[in-house]
């Protein structure tokens, strides 16, 4: 993996749609994911170049974030086409053979965020039913699978930003957790796409990032994203949410979602289910915005959502300074689940979903 600081005009390539941010993009040579693990410090790109930097670059967060990381995850098996075609070209059978084990360990990367998976089972049902006989086209229709990938995404979370930009009331106050934005999709957002079509609607909206310990998506990515585009952002602490709630400061709560189970349980960034408990308590809206490609129908609630587990000194470090004193045991699931009759509404490509979830 080869990486280069940048600043932001010099961004390789051209810009997503309605968004300045892009987190992941195919070049001819390689896949270029924007660092999100540098931010907001440093613009910094990652040149990821093989199947194993791009199982390393989703584990570390380098990309992020359930949309982001299935793009990442298809862009991943192009890498694999790619290379495996330069050897196997003669042998379908061993071309397919190799890139069905490569899709294994890019699905494996992170094991809560369904778009992964998603994403790579396209990709794979686009290889298993190839029936001609160049290694060379089936890598051209890869390619072009995952770019539609890419292309869907964006245009899901436009969709997203204008179902749920009617929900918003004038001058609201928005909390969101973590950072569903344009770095976590493949550009716009999720739960940011509504607060950027709301903003582009409204300019007296203001958003509440959380900071969204232990990794501070919400303090580094979110405000960052915000900060970008000029949309009002004020920074909270984990723990003050409740009390703005109680204080009548928070209008509505909006974030994303990692897997939405087939009766609307949904996992997403741990402390996601605090927010929803303070929310019902403060009688404040509580909106969550996804892709269908987050929607697990197979799955019947949330109990059977995978939790990851991340190493604890996530925890215990912040900035690698410990926090803590040695001996200290931890615990640091990535994700938690919201039971659905928390969910006041479900924002989708094709319009709010309202308990009972059906969709
Ligand atoms: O661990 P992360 O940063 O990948 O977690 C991201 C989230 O929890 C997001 O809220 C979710 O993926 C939705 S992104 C549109």
């Amino acid at each position: 993996m080869t990486s280069s600081a940048v600043t932001f005009s010099d961004s390789p390539g051209s810009l997503p749609v309605g968004s300045a941010v892009q987190a992941v993009r195919l070049t001819d040579e390689a896949v270029i994911l924007l660092d999100q693990t540098a931010l907001p410090q440093s613009v910094h790109y990652v040149s990821v170049d093989t199947v194993s930097e791009m199982v390393s670059a989703i584990q570390t967060m380098i990309v992020r974030g359930a949309p982001a990381i299935g793009v990442a995850g298809a862009y991943g098996l192009v890498l694999s086409a790619r290379y495996h075609q330069k050897t196997l070209q003669d042998d379908m059978t061993a071309f397919k053979g190799a890139l069905a084990r490569d899709a294994h360990h890019l699905a494996m990367a992170r094991p809560t965020a369904v778009n992964l998976q998603w994403a790579v089972d396209r990709l794979l049902k686009v290889i298993q039913s190839f029936e001609g006989p160049s290694v060379l086209e089936l890598t051209q229709r890869v390619t072009a699978e995952a770019n539609a990938i890419f292309e869907e995404d964006v245009a899901m979370c436009r969709a997203i930003g204008r179902h749920g930009a009617a929900l918003v009331p004038q001058g609201a106050r928005i909390l969101t957790h973590c950072n569903a934005g344009a770095l976590a999709t493949a550009g716009y957002g999720t739960a940011l796409g509504v607060v950027r079509a709301a903003f582009a609607k409204d300019a007296s909206i203001q958003v509440y990032a959380d900071e969204t310990r232990p990794r501070l998506q919400g303090a580094r990515l979110t405000t960052w994203e915000m900060v970008q585009e000029g949309i009002p952002v004020t920074l909270i602490s984990d723990n003050m949410s409740a009390w703005l709630m109680k204080q009548g400061r928070v209008d509505l709560v909006i974030v994303g979602a990692d897997r939405i189970a087939a009766n609307g349980d949904v996992a997403n960034k741990i402390g996601t289910y605090l927010l929803a408990l303070a929310a019902k308590a403060h009688q404040v809206p509580f909106y969550v915005a996804a892709p269908s490609s987050t929607i697990d129908a197979s799955l019947a609630s949330g109990e059977l959502i995978p939790i990851e587990e991340r190493d604890g000194q996530e925890i215990g470090t912040i900035h690698e300074q410990a926090i803590c004193p040695e001996g200290v045991q931890f615990y640091n699931p990535a994700f938690d689940v919201t039971p659905a009759d928390l969910i006041t509404g479900i924002i989708t490509e094709h319009g709010v979903f309202e308990a009972p979830f059906q969709f």
